[in-house]
């Protein structure tokens, strides 16, 4: 091939490469702007989540953080809320605060999805007959503190990789047939901005939300024509006990908003937008993270994490290793 030649093949697949960069990108903005904008202009389309899903919500991880949040949130627009978690006394004290501030109902099931498969049959048994409408898959494991493969704990990994694949997983599995028997539900899987490239010092986690990506746009796929929405969202950092590593992480800002805040604009965009950060600062973010080419972006996130572990570190008073 002629160098003419081969600058032109060159230029040609740059220009399709650019094409599906900026198609990408127009999409995202058109769904996004949809999403705000239609309750002003086609105020006929908002429906109520409870007409649109049906009356009951199961969010796992519902006693802290993001999914407690979320839980409140649905429990404001009308939706009874099943909530899962490990200990039974705050499982207790969010029912009983959720139930008189929303006037929903709500059930509690104490169940430790580290246990795999066991919990997820007990949650779908206690379950019963009550009809999930809404299935939140938010519970999901961090490492204490940015580590090294080797200096991870063995039981830490396999509960990362139990709870953040497999709940995520079985929990969908256990649902979603009956959601397809109604022609109607929603799959709201929590992923994380860790997604966007392998993620060194968080290796695992990382990996583990790639997963959650891959398997979501999957299943969506798969249960395109079942009426049922099956909804990605992969936030970046928000201010909750997960990073209690790092102090920077705990002060609530644009950038990183507090449980509050992200939960009402994510539930705002569900049935709306079937892949978002569920938070606007996190979408510019997002967009932004994904310009670079992958092994810069690791790079990055390397970098990011030893910063991070050196705030673990100096707040702990301990010599870094
Ligand atoms: N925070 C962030 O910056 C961030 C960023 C991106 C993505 N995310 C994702 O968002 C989701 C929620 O994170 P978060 O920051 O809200 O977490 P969090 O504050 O640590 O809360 C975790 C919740 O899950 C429950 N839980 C923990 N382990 C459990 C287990 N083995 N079985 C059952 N329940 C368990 C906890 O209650 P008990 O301890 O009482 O069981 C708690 O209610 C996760 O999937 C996370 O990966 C978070």
């Amino acid at each position: 091939m002629s160098y003419d030649m081969y600058m032109l093949a060159l230029a040609a697949l740059g220009v399709v490469v650019l094409f599906f960069f900026f198609l990408d990108l127009i999409w995202s903005i058109l769904q996004l702007s949809r999403a705000l904008l239609a309750p002003f202009f086609i105020p006929n389309e908002e429906t109520s989540l409870v007409k649109k899903y049906g009356q009951w919500a199961l969010v796992t991880g519902s006693t802290d953080g993001v999914g407690r949040a979320y839980a409140f949130e649905l429990a404001e627009r009308g939706i009874n809320v099943v909530l899962v978690s490990r200990n039974e006394e705050k499982l207790r004290n969010t029912a009983g605060e959720i139930e008189r501030q929303c006037s929903v109902k709500t059930k509690i099931i104490v169940a430790d999805f580290s246990h795999g498969s066991k919990a997820v049959e007990k949650v779908k048994e206690e379950c019963g007959k009550l009809p999930i409408d809404i299935l939140v898959n938010n519970v999901g494991k961090q490492y204490e503190y940015p580590m090294y493969l080797g200096e991870v704990p063995e039981k830490e990994l396999a509960d990362i990789i139990t709870i953040n694949v497999g709940a995520v997983t079985l929990m969908t599995r256990a649902f979603i047939d009956d959601m397809k028997e109604r022609g109607r539900g929603a799959i709201v899987n929590v992923s994380s901005g860790s997604e966007l490239q392998p993620l060194p010092l968080m290796t695992v986690y990382g990996a583990t939300k790639a997963y959650i990506k891959s398997f979501t746009a999957a299943l969506r796929y798969e249960y395109a024509n079942a009426g049922i929405t099956i909804q990605h969202l992969s936030p970046m950092f928000i201010n909750t006990k997960m990073n209690a590593f790092s102090n920077r992480l705990q002060m609530s800002s644009t950038l990183v908003p507090d449980a509050k805040s992200y939960a009402r604009y994510a539930v705002s965009t569900l049935g709306k937008m079937d892949e978002s950060t569920g938070y606007w600062s996190h979408g510019i973010q997002y967009f932004f993270a994904s310009i670079p080419p992958v092994w810069i972006r690791m790079y990055i996130g390397g970098q990011m994490n030893k910063t991070l572990r050196q705030d673990y570190f100096t707040e702990k008073g301990i010599k870094s290793k």
